[in-house]
């Protein structure tokens, strides 16, 4: 198992990809920290690790709230002692909305969720990672971090500052021996993008296909584990090949 007794703290992991990774890396041995603003859907998945042997625990937060995060990270170290693989995956899309259609309040919205939560959960859990100088961090970004066409003014902004935010955690923490890493998945199909996906042409991803959960969750398991020791700031496409055109 390869990431036997880590563990690993996931933001919105009740539903998607990251519910995905929550029951994927349960069952490669982590003891997985399930922390979603929806604790029933939350709990539900802390069951389905358990009826498969599974340790987990499930967390309510609002990761916009200071107070929230605080009392998320607290519950994880009381539960399971240490904080060793950080996932920040909660995130919310803008349905391609142009800036034009953007008033500020929503521009916020999307900021805070996507992006400062990101700052400020990292923050967070980054000081006791220093101290033993052992620790990974994967920021869950998108397709449209990387490019223009695969969200809307807010949502690419938010990506963009999740990459930039990656390259620079990387490039400050690695000397104390941590990982931080990003995924760039393309059109994965979740709850989150179901109203969508029915529009978008399956032929604009050269694979012809839109990705499955587990498939991210698999790459998030590799740059997890030992393998990937050396990897360090990279935001890896899974995409079908839809960056590379
Ligand atoms: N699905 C895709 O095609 C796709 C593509 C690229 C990137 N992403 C990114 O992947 C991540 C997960 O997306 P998904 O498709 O699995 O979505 P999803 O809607 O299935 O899951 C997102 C989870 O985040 C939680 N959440 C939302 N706001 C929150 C908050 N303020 N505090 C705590 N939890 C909150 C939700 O309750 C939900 O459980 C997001 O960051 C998204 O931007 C998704």
């Amino acid at each position: 198992m390869r990431l036997q007794n880590k563990v690993a703290l996931i933001t919105g992991a009740a539903s998607g990809m990251g519910k995905g990774e929550a029951l994927a890396f349960a069952k490669e041995g982590a003891k997985v920290v399930v922390a979603d603003l929806n604790l029933e859907g939350a709990k539900e998945v802390v069951q389905e690790i358990k009826d498969n042997g599974g340790q987990a625990l499930a967390v309510k937060v609002d990761v916009t709230k200071t107070e929230d995060i605080k009392a998320m990270v607290q519950q994880a170290k009381e539960g399971f002692g240490q904080i060793d693989i950080l996932v920040n995956n909660a995130g919310v899309f803008d349905k391609y909305a142009t800036s034009l259609e953007t008033p500020l309040d929503k521009w916020n919205f999307f900021i805070n969720i996507n992006l400062t939560s990101v700052f400020q959960v990292t923050n967070e859990v980054l000081p006791d990672m220093i101290a033993r100088e052992s620790g990974s961090i994967i920021n869950i970004a998108s397709v449209a971090g990387l490019v223009a066409g695969k969200g809307g003014a807010a949502y690419t902004a938010t990506k963009h500052g999740v990459v930039g935010l990656t390259k620079n955690l990387a490039s400050e923490y690695a000397k104390y021996g941590l990982k931080i890493n990003a995924i760039a998945p393309g059109t994965i199909e979740t709850p989150l993008i179901k109203d969508v996906v029915a529009n978008i042409p399956k032929d604009t991803v050269p694979a012809r296909r839109f990705g499955q959960v587990n498939e991210v969750a698999e790459l998030a398991i590799f740059l997890e584990s030992d393998e990937a020791k050396f990897m360090n700031g990279v935001v890896v496409p899974i995409d079908g090949g839809f960056t590379i055109q």
